[in-house]
């Protein structure tokens, strides 16, 4: 019996989240596993009605949960940053999620924007540090709103931190027994303090590890490689701010916001499932974005909490209806609603 939060949030998160509830129904029942859902109301609707983004006692309640399956936090009319910091932040923190988990695969039959680069050649994952780095906040303002204003806004980056995630890369890499090698991506030329310690770490957990490769490049490097050859990558470890950057490149090759998914994972704790894409707002209520990036995230959290062969089913399903009856994953464009995709992934489940 698994406990589930169910967070569907913000715009489009509850279309996309029904859909991946109901792909979840049809791979319990035939696998035969049972869960049970709570569902929170949390995100810009609840804040604007009763000035509540986050309660400690949710966070509590989050705490006792299996895993955590969410829609998508913003809301247009709320200012940028209170309720990323106050709900996404706050529960990858307080949870101690510190990897952000992001699986870039080029499906056969999804359009890539990489000019005759095939599935083969987009099939790789990013490790990004979750709880650390410039997410922390650490900083603050000095005679703001003056000519003489100071920001300041710094990145903390600790030993341990550093390790456990690039321990958790290493670990990875080696389960997903693909091309075994890492690379280590930061800026060791002008962060020279930050990355030196990424770049020290990493050759120490490295010694652990020596089937697999090692490999490191700048971000800016890494942002060119991502177009030009993709193909070299298997498992990037990164900090948690490049890590954001590189990912939504990592989701545009894959085919876009449509398909794109990731955990905030807690090896030891409860992690957190999304898709990638926003809250659409413009999008809201009309059934046209598409549900498989918040399907993907079902597979992930289903293969987080051990139920292999069910996300295996799922991602075959994805794999089949991308392949044979979306039209594209643009919002829009599918050629069928948020619920006909839906019902598609749960038909070839059921097969
Ligand atoms: C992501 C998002 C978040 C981040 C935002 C919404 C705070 O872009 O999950 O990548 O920057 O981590
Ligand atoms: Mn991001």
């Amino acid at each position: 019996m698994y406990n589930i939060a169910v967070i569907p949030g913000d715009g489009t998160g509850p279309e996309v989240i029904a859909e991946g509830l109901k792909v979840l129904k049809a791979v319990s029942e035939k696998f035969n596993f049972k869960y049970h859902l709570e569902h929170f109301d949390l995100g810009g609707e609840r804040y604007l009605k009763t000035g509540e983004i986050l309660p400690e006692s949710t966070v509590e309640k989050l705490k006792e949960m299996d895993a955590i399956y969410l829609g998508a936090i913003g809301h247009p009319e709320v200012k940028p940053g209170v309720l990323e910091q106050g709900i996404l932040l706050k529960i990858r923190f307080q949870l101690d999620q510190y990897i952000n988990l992001r699986p870039v695969k080029l499906y056969p039959g999804v359009e890539t924007p990489l000019k005759n680069k095939k599935p083969e050649d987009i099939d790789f994952v990013v490790v990004r540090e979750n709880t650390e780095g410039a997410y922390l906040g650490a900083g603050g303002f000095h005679k703001r709103g003056t000519p003489d204003e100071i920001a300041i806004q710094e990145a903390i980056h600790t030993r341990k931190g550093v390790e456990r995630c690039i321990r958790y890369a290493f670990e990875y890499c080696r389960k997903r027994n693909r091309r075994h090698k890492v690379t280590l991506c930061g800026k060791t030329n002008v962060l020279t303090y930050a990355f030196d310690l990424w770049e020290r770490t990493f050759r120490e957990v490295a010694k652990e590890f020596d089937d697999i490769e090692t490999d490191y490049a700048h971000v800016d490097a890494v942002c060119m490689w991502m177009v030009k050859n993709p193909e070299w990558f298997d498992v990037i470890v990164t900090d948690n701010m490049f890590g954001d950057i590189i990912t939504d490149l990592g989701a545009m090759i894959q085919g876009g916001l449509g398909i794109a998914a990731g955990g905030n994972i807690n090896p030891k704790g409860v992690s957190m499932f999304e898709p990638m894409g926003g809250s659409a707002p413009k999008y809201t209520g009309e059934g046209v974005v598409s549900p498989l990036a918040a399907i993907s995230a079902c597979q992930m959290m289903l293969e987080n909490l051990g139920k292999a062969k069910a996300a295996q089913d799922i991602e075959g399903a994805i794999m089949k209806v991308v392949k044979q009856d979306v039209k594209s994953l643009s919002a829009g464009k599918m050629g069928h609603s948020t619920s006909e995709v839906g019902d598609l992934v749960v038909k070839y489940i059921e097969k």
